[in-house]
């Protein structure tokens, strides 16, 4: 048997393409989820499936320990677009921000003589299952039961400049933040915020750590979130979307940050496997097409437009809110019936948290396909409504 480790739909999934899902039976589903904000070209986007298959004809694995061209490849386009210098690759979000909270600490060591370095995140984020990311991680119910946690972390109040410049004593390494959080229910930070939290880091050599898993690949209109806020982190981890369905995670750094990793410091077998590369060779080359960002910025904001009309003065909905194609309903229930009741009707949602309904649909998302899901939604919405009278 599985570990029950979770709370699983009743569909037995077999078969994708572009924004549909099918399942044994034949059945077909809208799919609103794309695998968890993974598949974001849609479910076997040919050439990603092309690049893919030449490469498991090529050549599958080679350690790290040889150099790996489209490694560098992918390394450069990724440099390129974000204006970072250094890409290290690994297979998730997790060990993503795991190797940014090695590289905080190591260069609050080696560069400012923190002994004890302390890394400041926030209350509502989600960074991951591993021990330190589950640490950093504001939210209880990942960690209990798994004490002793790992020392060095502080989380503060989403969106609390002032609580940020409490918690910044002369151990702080790092500020590490999702910019729209996603499991902790689809909360974009405010942008004077974040711009006045990238001044503050700087002022005092705090390293700025942007967690783009969920955001990044074209999520909220532009490759990284963080060009939406107008701000330039020390250090961007990414995995999810970059490998469309392919296992593959990278951390990307400032290039004076480079040098804090020497041989030896960190290392994953599977990291930048020719064959994960060549799936996100393929992805970047589809996702940075300004047409399909263009489509994120469009469907997005019909989506969130749409969803408030539709769903106005409703009794159960306290706010439809998101950046791009990363939307949630807020509601004073519980949102699992209106994740049911849309299932039934053909169109695949998420929760984030209890009460709020979670939409991440491929960006390659059609005009009517944003509105047959809003049809679908209102209706289960509405439908909860007339239950609960
Ligand atoms: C923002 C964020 N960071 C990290 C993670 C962890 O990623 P993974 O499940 O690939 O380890 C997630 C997963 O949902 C996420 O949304």
């Amino acid at each position: 048997m599985l570990f029950p480790t979770y709370q699983r739909y009743d569909i037995r999934a077999a078969r994708g393409e572009g924004a549909w899902l099918w399942d044994e039976a034949g059945r077909c589903w809208l799919d609103f989820t794309s695998g968890l904000a993974v598949c974001n070209l849609g479910h076997c986007h040919p050439r990603v499936t092309e690049a893919v298959q030449r490469q498991l004809e090529t050549l599958w694995h080679v350690s790290n320990l040889f150099h790996i061209p489209l490694q560098e490849e992918v390394a450069s386009v990724l440099t390129e677009a974000s204006g970072l210098g250094a890409v290290f690759f690994c297979n998730s979000g997790a060990e993503a921000n795991e190797a940014a909270i090695k590289l905080a600490r190591k260069a609050a060591r080696e560069r400012r003589e923190i002994e004890r370095p302390k890394i400041i995140t926030f209350e509502g984020s989600f960074h991951g299952r591993t021990l330190a990311t589950l640490t950093a991680t504001g939210q209880e119910k990942v960690k209990k039961g798994f004490a002793p946690l790992p020392e060095g972390f502080v989380t503060v109040p989403f969106g609390d400049l002032e609580a940020v410049k409490r918690a910044a004593d002369d151990h702080a390494a790092a500020v590490m933040m999702e910019l729209v959080q996603g499991e902790g229910g689809v909360r974009p930070a405010d942008p004077a915020f974040v711009a006045e939290l990238s001044r503050f880091c700087k002022e005092r050599e705090i390293l700025f750590i942007v967690d783009e898993v969920q955001t990044g690949m074209g999520r909220t209109g532009s490759l990284f979130a963080f060009e939406r806020y107008g701000v330039t982190p020390d250090v961007v981890t990414l995995a999810k979307g970059l490998g469309n369905g392919i296992p593959v995670g990278a951390m990307m750094a400032r290039p004076d940050l480079a040098l804090v990793f020497g041989p030896g410091s960190h290392a994953s077998t599977f990291g930048g496997n020719p064959v994960a590369m060549a799936a996100a060779r393929a992805v970047l080359r589809e996702i940075r097409r300004p047409e399909l960002l263009e489509n994120v910025r469009v469907q997005g904001e019909r989506l969130l437009a749409s969803l408030r009309d539709h769903l106005k003065g409703h009794p159960s909905v306290k706010e439809v809110r998101g950046l791009g194609l990363m939307v949630g309903i807020e509601l004073a229930e519980e949102a699992a019936p209106v994740i049911r009741r849309a299932r039934e009707r053909g169109l695949l949602v998420l929760p984030a948290g209890p009460r709020v309904v979670r939409l991440l649909p491929p960006l390659i998302v059609t005009e009517e396909m944003v509105d047959r899901a809003v049809e679908i939604l209102s209706d289960s919405v509405e439908a909860l409504g007339v239950a609960g009278r």
